[in-house]
């Protein structure tokens, strides 16, 4: 592995193995998920985890896709692994659930706890395991290539210097139609390297931050669909703020003495986005045609309307006019059976998506819900929005 990437990784695991203990010590996450997000099946899953883990949850949005039942779950930087214990009582005893992480602190909080879950959540054995590895190299880490349904990833993909061999990992592993559903850290401009360089800001996830062209660019390089926006929202008035963040960087001897940099790093627009990007079996259709599609209400909690993207929902029995491509992008998998699907006439009126090429359009920035300036938070630390 290149040495940068080596550098990264020793830097980031003494960040989360040794810096940061719980939550409240890290900067700058609190207040992005809102209890209005989180659903009440989800919100008793998240009751059920243990004190401890729930302590040392670091992530930055919701990563719980819907229908998961059976599934089997990667989590890429597992963590405490807060998530995986959540899907474990999604995907119920005949699921699976692995997390793979390379802090060996945070694995050890993860294992510590299996045996607890498994009993509280009634199995007669776990449905979870953690692996140790480098998500950069999943087969490394015993994981075989298409034998996922879902990846999941809550605030990692921003810490790893190698994003393109990450996401390439992920589409290799997931089986055809499955999907990488994650939550990260996004910046609106390139950041300068002096600021990369930094091992708070960039433990902190924001200047290994992606620019949100870049992620089209990788999950293009990489054969995933283009990226589907679930929600966008600003970080930087979160937890202590993007200015405890620059009042913990001014003592670095570069960045302290240019004030130029303090002023880039000031006006940095910081975003977490959560978004799918689905893995299309080879035979999927490429036809802008448009076609109707009419939602069942069979998607378990989610009765009345079934939520793609933060702005296309698609309400139970009602029929949907859209592009055969975007409408196989999410039925070519395990959501398949919850749909009707049916010819239209060209004339039908379309949703405002015309083709696939329009999700690629989407600028999170754009888009953007700024929570209030808050530092308590929402499914954060010990509490869940109850
Ligand atoms: C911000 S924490 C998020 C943890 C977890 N997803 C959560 O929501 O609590 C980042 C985690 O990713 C892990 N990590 C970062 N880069 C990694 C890499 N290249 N390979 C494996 N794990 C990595 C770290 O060890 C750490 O546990």
């Amino acid at each position: 592995m290149a040495d940068s990437s080596e550098k990264t990784h020793q830097q980031v695991q003494e960040y989360y193995g040794q810096r940061v203990k719980n939550a409240d010590q890290l900067l700058c996450t609190g207040c992005i998920v809102t209890s209005g997000d989180v659903s009440a099946k989800v919100k008793d899953a998240i009751k059920n985890v243990h004190p401890e883990v729930l302590s040392k949850y670091y992530g930055c949005g919701l990563v719980f896709p819907e229908q998961v039942e059976d599934c089997r779950i990667l989590d890429l930087g597992s963590g405490a692994g807060r998530d995986c214990f959540v899907l474990s009582q999604l995907v119920g005893a005949n699921g699976h659930v692995t997390g793979v992480d390379m802090t060996q602190e945070q694995l050890d909080v993860a294992n510590k706890h299996i045996q607890y879950h498994t009993e509280k959540f009634g199995y007669s054995k776990s449905n979870v395991d953690f692996k140790k590895g480098f998500i950069e190299n999943l087969s490394d880490a015993g994981i075989s290539d298409s034998s996922y349904d879902i990846v999941i990833s809550n605030c990692v993909v921003n810490l790893a210097h190698d994003k393109l061999s990450v996401l390439k990992g992920a589409y290799n592993v997931l089986k055809d139609g499955g999907e990488l559903y994650f939550s990260d850290v996004y910046v609106d401009r390139p950041v300068p390297d002096e600021l990369r360089k930094n091992s708070v800001l960039w433990g902190e996830g924001v200047s290994g931050a992606l620019h949100w062209k870049d992620l089209v660019k990788i999950a293009a390089e990489v054969g995933f669909a283009p990226p589907v926006v679930v929600s966008a929202k600003a970080i930087a008035t979160c937890g202590k703020g993007l200015e405890a963040v620059i009042d913990a960087v001014k003592s670095d001897p570069v960045i302290g003495n240019n004030p130029e940099l303090l002023v880039v790093l000031g006006q940095l627009s910081i975003a977490s986005v959560t978004c799918r990007l689905f893995k299309l079996p080879k035979t999927v259709s490429t036809s802008d045609t448009p076609v109707q599609v009419t939602y069942k209400g069979t998607v378990d909690g989610h009765v009345e309307q079934f939520k793609l993207s933060y702005d296309l929902s698609l309400p139970k029995s009602t029929p949907v006019v859209l592009p055969q491509s975007v409408v196989e992008m999410f039925t070519s998998g395990r959501l398949k059976q919850h749909f009707d699907i049916s010819p239209t006439s060209a004339e039908s009126p379309l949703t405002s998506y015309k083709s696939l090429d329009q999700f690629n359009r989407v600028n999170p920035f754009e888009v953007i819900s700024t929570p209030a300036p808050s530092t308590s938070s929402c499914c954060q630390g010990n509490s869940c929005c109850s």
